[in-house]
């Protein structure tokens, strides 16, 4: 495990993930407040909940390690959401575990920057962090989410999904998905979807 002052900087062909700055907090604010981008959450968020949620985002780093990367789009550097790893702080089945997890802005959609950003952070995981296993979870209606996770290699047992707790009951996104992806199963030269494309392609909507 690395020390918790690591500044690992990781870089793939269109994306640089970093740590966090003061400077990433207006463009964040920005795409918390996005009803787009914020759809399948409880709803988007204020500058002050946007702020803290930064902020423990980087006392997530300080504790683990490992977190949750600000991206910025090369060549260019703008700021264009996060990826990378979290630990959930609710339990479940499937908890304690190390959570993917991505929010882009919604002008760069459909790009492949979550594909991008997501094989490399499972690259880090697994051959830097030496984790085990990466989990992803999404509310079931969130099929763009999904089809990330499948793209990624990552596989989905129906039998493993689960109502959130942090959720009340008859909330139309309590009914989440659980996907899984273990190191010994990770394939780093697998085609993008080769495994999973058409075996459960969600409709667009
Ligand atoms: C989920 C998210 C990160 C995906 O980012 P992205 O960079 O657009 O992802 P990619 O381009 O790598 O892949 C998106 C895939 O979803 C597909 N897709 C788009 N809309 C879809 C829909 N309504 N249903 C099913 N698939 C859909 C795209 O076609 C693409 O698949 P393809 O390459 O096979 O065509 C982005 O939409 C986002 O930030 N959403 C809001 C935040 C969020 O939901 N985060 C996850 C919460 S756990």
């Amino acid at each position: 495990m690395l020390g918790a002052g690591d500044m690992t900087v990781l870089k793939t062909e269109r994306l640089l993930l970093r740590r966090w700055r003061d400077s990433d907090r207006e463009p964040f604010a920005m795409l918390n407040a996005d009803p787009r981008v914020m759809e399948f959450m409880p709803g988007p968020l204020t500058r002050e909940e946007s702020d803290a949620l930064a902020a423990r985002i980087e006392s997530h780093f300080e504790q683990y390690g490992f977190g949750l990367f600000a991206a910025e789009l090369l060549p260019d550097h703008a700021f264009v959401g996060f990826m990378g790893l979290s630990v959930p702080t609710f339990q479940a089945h499937f908890t304690p575990c190390v959570e993917i997890g991505w929010r882009i802005v919604a002008d760069h959609w459909g790009q492949g920057l979550a594909t991008e950003g997501g094989q490399e952070i499972i690259r880090y995981a697994f051959e830097v962090l030496e984790l085990e296993a990466l989990v992803s979870f999404t509310a079931a209606v969130n099929l763009r989410s999904q089809r990330v996770m499948e793209k990624l290699g990552m596989t989905h047992d129906p039998a493993e999904d689960f109502d959130h707790p942090r959720l009340p009951e008859g909330h139309p996104l309590r009914r989440h998905v659980l996907y899984r992806l273990r190191r010994a199963e990770w394939n780093p030269a697998r085609p993008l979807a080769s495994a999973t494309l058409g075996s459960r392609r969600p409709s667009r909507d």
